[in-house]
């Protein structure tokens, strides 16, 4: 892809922020230069993604009279923890950061969700600029403001709500991307058509072979379309009090059987994926849809190559435990994001244990799971 990139406005009062999503933007600080306010600026990456892109954030940087140090943590989940926060503290102690210092987020959701989390907490509070390197996180983890680390009780149970002052998707950072972890991120574009845009399900449906070959137009128009659809979300609901838990659709199930499976067996899309045909398939238990929409999905994630069936060593009874602990549940009721169809996700509370148990329970077509 050639040309100025697409532009899209998160609005929140004051804290009005810019995602531009296309090629050549992290060598070209003039797209996201103004987003730095003070001389402090530290580089927040991982192992996988510095040696490949960090050197043309530094550059792009030094050309702005900023020098701009990297800090490399472990990459993956398992090290998405309060001690990889600490290492950016100390980092940023080092660098003698001050108030108007700015956190550079250069990686997947996992960077992105610690970097943002360690600048919400430096000083009560730093920028912090999201450059996503990952479909998951160019879709998704990037936009809206959430951060946050690993406890062992749980994922993401310790985090704050920081919005970054721009989010820099370039798109030349996903030809290194490992195919099973670009693969994985289509699961939360799938979930964005799946909670609100039947004509996105459709068009996805047509193009997952463009996709997959990494067209550059296909990824862009997907990237926007997920990217506008969460904007819009986040602007209406910043801090999840409503609408913004639709965003979850798959995900009460995915955490719970991404946990139970032990983190690092599964992906989170890959877990998402699955969690999203156990919720369509509750929903046809409970009456809400038929289960056509069901089997359109599970077309549709079988398609991208995502696992379409829950890995039959994983015990219901484990994964309901597991899901007790949900974030979006209430001291009195679980909460599940379930659907009507494609299109048309809706919270829901109080669904009996059974239910949720006969969802979960594999269905004798899903042999290996897959
Ligand atoms: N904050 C949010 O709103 C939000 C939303 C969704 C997911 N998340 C979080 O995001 C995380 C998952 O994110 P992810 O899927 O991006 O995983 P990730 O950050 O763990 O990255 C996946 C792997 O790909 C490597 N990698 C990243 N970009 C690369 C590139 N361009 N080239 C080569 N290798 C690259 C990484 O080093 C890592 O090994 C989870 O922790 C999840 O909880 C957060």
């Amino acid at each position: 892809m050639s040309g100025a990139p697409i532009e899209i406005e998160v609005g929140l009062g004051a804290r009005c922020y810019p995602i531009k999503i296309g090629s050549g933007l992290l060598e070209d600080a003039a797209y996201w230069c103004d987003a730095v306010r003070g001389r402090h600026v530290l580089i927040v990456s991982d192992e996988h993604v510095a040696p490949l892109h960090a050197a043309r954030v530094q550059e792009a940087l030094l050309g702005c009279g900023v020098d701009a140090p990297i800090e490399t943590l472990s990459a993956g989940e398992a090290h998405k923890n309060l001690d990889a926060a600490a290492r950016v503290f100390d980092a940023l102690a080092d660098l003698g950061a001050t108030r108007d210092a700015c956190v550079i987020a250069l990686g997947g959701g996992a960077i992105g969700d610690i970097a943002g989390f360690a600048a919400a907490c430096w000083m009560r509070g730093i920028d912090f600029i999201q450059m996503p390197t990952t479909l998951l996180a160019m879709v998704d983890a990037s936009v809206g403001g959430k951060t946050g680390v690993d406890h062992a009780a749980g994922k993401n149970l310790i985090g704050a709500f920081h919005q970054p002052r721009a989010v820099i998707a370039d798109l030349d950072t996903l030809a290194t991307l490992p195919e099973r972890e670009f693969i994985a991120g289509f699961a939360e574009v799938i979930k964005t058509a799946c909670i609100g845009d039947a004509d996105f399900f459709a068009w996805l449906e047509s193009r997952a072979d463009a996709l997959l070959a990494r067209d550059a137009a296909a990824l862009t128009h997907a990237i926007a379309t997920c990217c506008r659809c969460k904007a819009g979300i986040v602007m209406r609901d910043e801090r999840e009090t409503g609408e913004r838990a639709l965003l979850n659709f798959g995900h009460s199930f995915g955490h719970a059987i991404e946990a139970e499976a032990g983190y690092g067996a599964l992906l989170h899309g890959e877990a998402v994926a699955i969690g999203m045909l156990l919720a369509a398939r509750l929903s046809v238990r409970l009456g809400m849809s038929n289960d056509g929409d069901t089997q359109r999905l599970r077309a549709l994630l079988r398609a991208f190559g995502l696992p379409a069936g829950c890995p039959p060593h994983l015990e219901a009874d484990a994964l309901l435990a597991r899901m007790r602990l949900d974030k979006k549940n209430r001291a009195d009721a679980r909460r599940l994001i379930l659907w009507r169809g494609i299109g048309r996700a809706e919270i829901v509370a109080g669904v009996e244990d059974a239910e949720v148990l006969a969802a979960l329970r594999p269905e004798p077509t899903e042999a290996g799971g897959g």
